[in-house]
């Protein structure tokens, strides 16, 4: 629980990162599932395994290496997270509320938030990308539940523009330069690890529901709370449960993820030195 974490067991984390990077980041990244190759395109590059971080937790999904690897970008300063903590993990929404944290006190202004999701609206294909304009989760609890910690925000906080219009818009004018599908659209948040029923997808479509996934939410509202834009960006692998006749499976989830990747990847470098 993130009740057994004091304010200064942020701070200690997140100055050990700000010792080895020598500083500040401005910006930070969350990368899902198959698209960790951004770190490719940095200069100066460091790696910090989350197990050497003071606090920390370490992760433990096939995919998920486990590290922040800060480094520049047409010398803009990233700290980028590969790999992440997820419910399905057994963490508690509390204890998720952790890294977003720790980037806030290393001191990025924007944080951009990846992930691998399925579609369920018809008219997307794996492949595509949805810029998430906002999402839906039914989970019946918060990352901000507990004794509030007043040094990142109010007990009580808006989350009607947690998915920050201006970087949207940013995210809109770069995405004209990939040749990838664009959609704006709702997350769905589900716990997994299972992938839905068909009957869940045919719920959440009826809900508002664009695509869905288990993730990217505890880090979205942690940010809110926090005061820190976040732009949210999905990566569609495969179609939800019971629109096509066959089984999901986390290797589909990776293959789709690898034949975008490039130009993915290439559309989030943009945006990370635009932003
Ligand atoms: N459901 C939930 N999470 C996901 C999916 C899905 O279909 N694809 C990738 N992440």
């Amino acid at each position: 629980m993130s009740t057994e974490y004091t304010y200064e067991m942020y701070v200690e984390a997140a100055n050990y990162i700000k010792e080895k990077i020598g500083g500040e980041a401005e910006i930070g990244i969350i990368l899902g599932s198959g698209l960790g190759n951004l770190s490719k395109m940095f200069e100066n590059t460091i790696e910090i395994p989350y197990i050497e971080i003071p606090n920390f937790l370490v992760s433990t999904v096939a995919g998920h290496a486990g590290k922040f690897i800060f480094g520049t970008l047409n010398g803009r300063r990233v700290l980028c997270m590969s790999g992440r903590f997820h419910s399905y993990e057994g963490y508690s929404f509390e204890i998720l509320s952790l890294p977003v944290r720790v980037f806030k006190l290393v001191g990025i202004r924007a944080l951009v938030v990846t992930n691998a999701a399925g579609g369920v609206n018809l008219d997307y294909r794996p492949g595509d990308i949805m810029l998430i304009t906002d999402h839906i989760c039914f989970s019946g609890t918060s990352p901000m539940r507990g004794p509030n910690m007043e040094q990142f925000g109010l007990r009580f906080f808006d989350v009607s523009r947690m998915y920050s219009p201006e970087l949207l818009e940013i995210a809109r004018k770069v995405s004209k330069n990939y040749r990838l599908r664009f959609h704006e659209g709702i997350y769905f948040w589900m716990s997994g690890p299972n992938f839905e029923t068909p009957a869940e997808i045919r719920a959440i479509r009826a809900m508002g529901g664009d695509v869905v996934g288990m993730s990217t939410v505890t880090e979205a509202l942690t940010a809110a709370h926090c005061s820190l834009p976040v732009l949210g960006i999905s990566v569609v692998t495969n179609m939800a449960a019971g629109i096509l006749q066959q089984p999901l499976s986390h290797t589909e989830v990776m293959d789709t993820a690898t034949v975008i990747e490039t130009q993915f990847t290439a559309f989030v470098a943009e945006l990370l030195t635009t932003i």
